[in-house]
């Protein structure tokens, strides 16, 4: 008995030690996922952050649009492409659809390569359709 509970208890440590590499660093820089912590971020991924060019008060451009409705925007942008899809799009392919009175080249569009992670992206996105959606 005492050894059938000995077993389990070392099955769960070795269960518990498993779960816990979930959390390690997969090497190419990425940190969690937290969205908003990374679109504040001053520097990112090798380049200026999101904050020092969007600003999160309504109407208030810094060098890019204010985000402060994107969440709500995003699903307007181009017909037939959801937020989500579209906030993706805006960082991986920034000049794929350019905003009007902005101009094409301006935000980087090389965030993965300098290191942000898919996961990454996806928590801005995630974080990004929070901003003005309710
Ligand atoms: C160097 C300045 C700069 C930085 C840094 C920057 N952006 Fe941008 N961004 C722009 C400009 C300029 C535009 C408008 C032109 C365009 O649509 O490509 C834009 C457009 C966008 C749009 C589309 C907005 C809309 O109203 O449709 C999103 C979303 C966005 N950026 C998200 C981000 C995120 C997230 C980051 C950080 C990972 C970031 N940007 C970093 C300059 C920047």
């Amino acid at each position: 008995m005492i050894r059938s509970i000995a077993v389990v208890l070392a099955l769960v440590l070795a269960l518990a030690g498993c779960g816990g590499d979930t959390t390690t660093d997969p090497g190419d820089g990425a940190v969690g996922g937290d969205g908003e912590e990374l679109f504040k971020r001053t520097v990112l991924a090798d380049n200026a952050g999101c904050v020092t060019c969007h600003s999160l008060t309504a109407g208030r451009v810094l060098i890019g649009p204010s985000l402060a409705d994107i969440g709500a925007v995003a699903a307007d942008r181009i017909p037939g492409t959801v937020a989500r899809d579209y906030l993706e799009q805006s960082i991986v392919d920034p000049d794929a659809y350019v905003v009007e009175g902005f101009r094409a080249g301006l935000m980087p569009d090389d965030w993965v390569e300098g290191g942000l992670s898919t996961a990454e992206v996806a928590a801005l996105v995630d974080y990004m359709l929070t901003l003005g959606a309710g």
